[in-house]
């Protein structure tokens, strides 16, 4: 059985930076995870399944109806089964009680199974920045309407 809840930076920090970093191939700082627990609470969620942690999904407030996604992970043997899904439902019904009307990230223009996993959940590519990262891929801006 998956739980989805709010992020504990006591307990949960190293486990949820190391599954972070893994899947998006990143070396996100443990601070960045602590500082946006702070900023928004309700904006970041695991997923974990019988003590084993197995996604997460975290967010920032740029705007004051504007939230951007950082991170939507899940660890590579639980993909596939809904768990994204599950975590993106769970962050998007608290998004909208805080008065959030769109979502926004970035992701590679190479990253085939987000792309189809975000058009699935009715998120829309709108724009490409050139070069976004580091090693020169571009990505696409995509966004979702709540
Ligand atoms: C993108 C990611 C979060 C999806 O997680 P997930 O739990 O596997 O997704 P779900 O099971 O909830 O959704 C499945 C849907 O996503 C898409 N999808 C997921 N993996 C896919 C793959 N390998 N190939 C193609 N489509 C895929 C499909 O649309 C699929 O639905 P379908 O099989 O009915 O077509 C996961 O692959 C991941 O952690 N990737 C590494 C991190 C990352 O790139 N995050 C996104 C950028 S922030």
């Amino acid at each position: 059985m998956v739980r989805i809840r709010r992020f504990n930076p006591d307990k949960d920090l190293l486990d949820i930076a190391k599954l972070s970093n893994k899947a998006l191939n990143e070396d996100y700082k443990l601070s960045m995870f602590v500082n946006v627990h702070e900023a928004w609470p309700d904006g970041f969620l695991i997923a974990e399944s019988m003590g084993t942690y197995i996604g997460t999904v975290l967010a920032v407030i740029t705007e004051p109806t504007v939230a951007r996604i950082l991170v939507l992970a899940v660890d590579e043997p639980y993909r596939q089964k809904g768990i994204a899904g599950q975590l993106l439902k769970s962050f998007i019904q608290r998004a909208v009680l805080r008065g959030i009307e769109r979502l926004t990230l970035e992701v590679r223009i190479s990253n085939v199974a987000a792309i189809r996993f975000y058009k699935k959940n009715r998120f829309e590519i709108v724009s490409t920045i050139p070069v976004y990262y580091r090693d020169g891929e571009d990505a696409y801006v995509i966004v979702r309407r709540l």
